[in-house]
């Protein structure tokens, strides 16, 4: 009897997503490691939580082809690329970066809609929901280097910013969840 649920094309594209989400893993593990030896102990900490969400995500979807009785493989991720040069650039390339996950997301997402796999479709949208929450705390990033001044920014600027991202929490609030009241 054929237990696997997962058509082939959409098993790789999970596949693909799911080396894709280990890759930024080690992407915000470098990220992290470049702000720990630049001193930045705040913004450092930030992404090096951020690395271990990624991992979460990759786990997930590992577990989701195991469960739709598909095969997954684990394959070898490429090198993370450039460490950033400024808190500006980091943040930049963390938008960046969040903006191409989003695209493969949606990918995955079309694909199991033109292929009627509801079951994916519906498991997709835990991940749109979690890239707009990723690209709204990556805005957030942005908004923050651009007040202290960009790549201008004083040394006090960046030290005061770098204490505030001790406490950034890791979730963005999302427009749904918002209120009159509780803007
Ligand atoms: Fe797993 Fe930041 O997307």
């Amino acid at each position: 009897m054929k237990t696997n649920r997962l058509s082939e094309s959409l098993r790789k594209a999970l596949n693909d997503q799911m080396t894709k989400e280990a890759w930024q893993s080690q992407v915000y593990l470098s990220y992290a490691t470049w702000a720990n030896s630049a001193g930045f102990e705040g913004i450092s900490n930030f992404l090096f939580r951020h690395a271990e969400e990624e991992r979460n995500h990759m786990m997930k979807i590992l577990e989701y082809i195991l469960e739709r009785g598909a095969e997954a493989k684990v394959e070898a991720i490429p090198a993370p690329g450039a460490a950033p040069t400024s808190v500006q650039d980091c943040f930049n390339k963390v938008f960046e970066q969040e903006v191409g996950n989003t695209k493969g997301i949606y990918k995955i997402v079309k694909m199991s809609f033109d292929e009627e796999d509801w079951a994916t479709w519906h498991f997709m949208q835990w991940f749109v929901k979690e890239q707009t929450e990723e690209e709204t705390l990556a805005l957030n990033l942005l908004d923050k280097i651009k007040i202290a001044g960009g790549e201008k920014a004083a040394s006090s600027s960046l030290y005061s910013l770098d204490r505030d991202m001790l406490n950034t929490p890791d979730d963005a609030k999302l427009a749904e969840d918002k209120t009159a009241i509780n803007p």
